[in-house]
């Protein structure tokens, strides 16, 4: 089983998601007079919150991860743009931009991606996403509703791949139209972005067993993660896939001691429960269609009595953050040997991709890579695309490449 290890950027601000936390790194935070030694973090000012997501991407590199999940949500930096702005920063970090087919034409992304690919040696992956709120998706001018998002999708990765892989190609679908468009000249030899994915609807499973080359889940119980698994690859063999490959994305408090650990899960804990986060969070709650998992189901049989600790699911796996709102809900909490057994234990049911950050996320890049990551020198594989055939195209309307 290989495995690799990516981090993850926070773009829409480091410790608006900490309540009570005084470190703050930018501009994000509210109230407060900001700790930013050097800038008022103004428009213009000569440190920005780009900086910092700068200094985060520069010290990822430095400790060994292979690359940096970047979110997309609207009340956050846009990420590809981030991407753009850092990839020239780090000479080997690779960047996981998200977007949504609704934010893009087919072409304008193929010839996006293809430029960035050729100018930072092929270190764009895109994560294709098609939201977790119809609420939210109207806010930004989309009235699709949920499944045709994913309908639209596989289109928009059919027109993708074609426009790459063909100097002319046709294609005369629902959502989209071709005729003769396609990568020519030097942007040939641009490599199409891995593809990643996320999400748990049937539509999404389906998007992902046809396109995806990394199915990306929020950490819950290994048994959870197992069945997913299963229900991915069984539906990516209906289109010839084998090769399809699985990410983790998963918060980490790791300290020398469990103890030490436990006290800094703690922290959050009370801190957040004390600024009212989970109240927050409810009131959130009404705008997702994302599944809930079924931690978060547990949720609403607790009650702010509860201690941090009952928030633990497995030894070490605690959704305390998921409780007070932190995304993407789940940590590994514990010694720096347990956190490291955990991960071997996800790894051996299948993931291989794992995106470990923790706050602030400068401190613990450091963290990891000096205490967590190399216990796995030797086992590291990258990332390449496995060699499978494209599946067929989607159109029933007669779509071809020449
Ligand atoms: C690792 C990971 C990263 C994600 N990144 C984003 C993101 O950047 N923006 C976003 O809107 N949704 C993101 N999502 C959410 C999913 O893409 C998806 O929208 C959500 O799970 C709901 O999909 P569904 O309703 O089809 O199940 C992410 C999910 C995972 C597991």
């Amino acid at each position: 089983m290989s495995i690799e290890f990516f981090t993850r950027l926070p773009l829409h601000g480091e410790t608006q998601f900490l309540p009570g936390d005084p470190r703050n790194r930018g501009d994000w935070h509210r109230g407060g007079p900001s700790t930013g030694a050097v800038s008022g973090f103004n428009v213009g000012d000569h440190f920005t919150y780009i900086d910092y997501l700068g200094q985060i991407a520069r010290a990822a590199e430095i400790n060994g991860f292979g690359g940096a999940l970047m979110v997309n949500a609207p009340s956050g930096e846009e990420p590809w743009t981030v991407c753009s702005l850092l990839a020239r920063e780090t000479r080997t970090l690779k960047y996981v931009t998200a977007f949504q087919p609704y934010h893009y034409t087919p072409w304008v992304a193929v010839q996006q991606a293809a430029t960035y690919q050729r100018a930072t040696g092929n270190r764009l992956i895109w994560n294709i996403i098609n939201g977790g709120s119809d609420a939210i998706q109207r806010q930004v001018g989309d009235f699709s509703e949920h499944d045709e998002r994913y309908e639209r999708a596989i289109e928009f990765m059919d027109v993708v791949k074609g426009y790459w892989n063909n100097e002319t190609f046709h294609y005369d679908g629902k959502f989209y139209k071709a005729d003769g468009g396609g990568l020519r000249g030097p942007q040939k030899k641009a490599e199409l972005p891995l593809i990643c994915t996320a999400g748990s609807s049937i539509p999404a499973r389906e998007f992902a067993a046809r396109h995806a080359d990394f199915y990306l889940m929020r950490a819950e119980h290994p048994t959870e993660i197992a069945a997913l698994i299963a229900d991915i690859r069984e539906r990516a063999l209906k289109y010839g896939r084998t090769g399809i490959r699985f990410g983790l994305s998963i918060d980490v408090i790791t300290r020398e001691t469990e103890e030490l650990a436990l006290a800094e899960a703690k922290r959050f804990f009370d801190e957040g429960i004390a600024r009212g986060a989970v109240k927050a969070v409810a009131a959130h709650a009404g705008l997702r269609t994302a599944r809930k998992l079924s931690y978060e189901h547990d949720f609403a049989g607790k009650n702010e009595t509860q201690g941090f600790e009952d928030f633990f699911i497995h030894p070490n796996v605690w959704t305390g953050f998921g409780y007070i709102g932190i995304p993407p809900g789940c940590a590994l909490v514990g010694s720096h040997e347990n956190v490291v057994a955990r991960i071997r234990e996800y790894n051996a049911i299948g993931i291989d991709l794992f995106f470990l950050a923790g706050y602030p996320h400068l401190e613990e890049a450091y963290r990891l890579g000096e205490h967590i990551l190399p216990h796995f020198r030797g086992e590291r594989s990258g990332l390449s695309r496995t060699n499978e055939p494209l599946p067929a195209l989607h159109s029933a309307n007669g779509p071809s490449g020449a």
